[in-house]
């Protein structure tokens, strides 16, 4: 099958809606009902399910999600990554458990023991060597991104066309056909043009790059040392090498943002490929579910920041975060770095990963489809493109939302649920071989349906 028959692909999707309406009738009579939640949802990206509703969840352990009409998942989607972990893992609970209903105390404004332990493990990891804490991966850039500029002096941040590090207005940038920086289609409310904030460059091209620092003006770029927002994109060789080269020569800090990218190892991409960032951020995974964020500071840029007597960090300063660093998320992140995702853990889901690329490479054999599948660790996607897209651009290029809904809907009427947005799929520690050889084989089947 070298192209899709587009009718016959409608008459596909048609089947599939009509089987998904079926068997989520609980689902679909909640979202009717929902009249008080905007959008019907309670936050509006629910509403990427396919199937024009999202399935409400009645139960979820390890990397399985029973729905409110008693259908069993295998879940590849994760939480979209918050619960790389697994769902509710025991360890998490238990920290969780033991904090709150036990000892006591959620919010507080007043640190515990379990903070200094969760931020020497991220120092191991990852290497940096002193952290904050924040509730979320977007908060953490975005105090990240203040920091830079603070301590640079400089107004402007560097992000790549079509990365997403959260709602962080300066990010939402995509580099013109000119070279010029505009707002990413669709970006909601930006307080000014994104150009005024933002200089965008282009993954995999070192070029774009150096032309944009070259203007002085840039404090930080903020990277995913793979985009995985946009489907995977993985870097070329020499490339995040070039990117480190350029951001000291330009005097522009590098701000790496594992939150999706942990996937490739226990300590991320920044060990397993040995970068050097000046700041670091992390959400999502290391809580085990339950908010969590970080944001690490290289030794050098940390004492920058301590000699300042005009940066104000700890008043009304720019960052903050009343709930942040609280009991509750400490714990959380304490047993799920501790006993959850262990190295040991990694090794596991990375095999996992593996599988899973290699299963779905035998179907794009099998039926001679031009795709490509690219895995960053315990994390694989498929992309509708071969050779796999090399930039941002390209990759929103490869978008297909039509067999995107087809391939969800299809595996999720037969029970395997990958990630809503694009076609993502995680491994956690409680993932198996053979919930793997599951998804290869309704992917073939589908692949097959498609291909006749
Ligand atoms: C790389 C990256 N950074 C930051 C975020 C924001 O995370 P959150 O929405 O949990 O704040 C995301 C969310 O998908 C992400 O993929």
């Amino acid at each position: 099958m070298t192209t899709v028959v587009r009718p016959h692909l409608a008459t596909l999707i048609t089947r599939e809606r009509a089987t998904h309406a079926e068997r989520t009738a609980g689902s679909r009579a909640a979202y009717g009902t929902a009249d008080h939640l905007f959008g019907r949802v309670p936050m509006t990206w629910m509403n990427k399910w396919a199937g024009g509703y999202p399935l409400y969840m009645a139960a979820a352990s390890g990397n399985r999600i029973t729905d409110v009409d008693g259908n069993e998942y295998v879940d590849f989607s994760l939480g979209d990554t918050a619960s790389m972990a697994g769902h509710s893992p025991a360890a998490t609970v238990a920290a969780v458990q033991k904090r709150i209903g036990v000892d006591g105390g959620i919010a507080t404004m007043m640190p515990t023991p379990d903070a200094e332990w969760v931020a020497a493990d991220l120092t191991r990891r990852f290497g940096l060597p002193l952290w904050s804490f924040s509730l979320t991966a977007t908060d953490a850039n975005r105090w990240a991104l203040r920091l830079a500029r603070a301590i640079t002096g400089r107004p402007k941040i560097m992000a790549f066309s079509y990365s997403y590090h959260g709602s962080v207005d300066e990010t939402l940038a995509v580099l013109g056909p000119d070279g010029s920086t505009l707002d990413r289609p669709g970006n909601v409310g930006a307080p000014v043009p994104l150009h005024e904030t933002t200089r965008a460059a282009e993954f995999n091209d070192i070029a774009s790059v150096e032309a944009g620092l070259a203007h002085g003006d840039v404090a930080v770029l903020i990277m995913e040392p793979a985009m995985t927002n946009i489907g995977i994109v993985l870097p070329e060789p020499g490339f995040l090498a070039a990117v480190e080269r350029a951001c000291r020569a330009a005097g522009t800090l590098l701000l790496i943002d594992e939150t999706h990218t942990i996937s490739e190892g226990p300590g991320g991409c920044t060990r397993a490929w040995d970068l050097h960032p000046d700041l670091f951020v992390i959400g999502k995974s290391i809580g085990g579910g339950v908010p969590s964020g970080a944001y690490g500071l290289s030794a050098e840029l940390a004492a920058r920041i301590s000699a300042r007597d005009d940066v104000d960090l700890i008043d009304v300063g720019g960052v903050g975060g009343t709930l942040s660093g609280n009991p509750m998320s400490t714990a959380a992140m304490r047993g799920t770095l501790e006993h959850v995702l262990t190295d040991e853990a990694f090794a596991h889901m990375i095999g996992l990963g593996t599988r899973f690329r290699e299963g779905v490479e035998e179907v794009f054999t099998t039926y001679g489809v031009p795709w490509s599948v690219s895995q960053l660790g315990a994390r694989v996607e498929y992309r509708f493109q071969s050779p796999a897209p090399r930039t941002g651009t390209e990759s929103a290029a490869a978008h297909d939302p039509e067999l995107e809904e087809y391939l969800h809907l299809y595996l999720s009427n037969r029970g395997v649920i990958i990630t809503p947005f694009h076609n993502m799929a995680l491994m956690c520690p409680a993932t198996t071989a053979a919930d793997v050889d599951l998804h290869t084989t309704l992917f073939d089947a589908a692949v097959r349906e498609l291909a006749h």
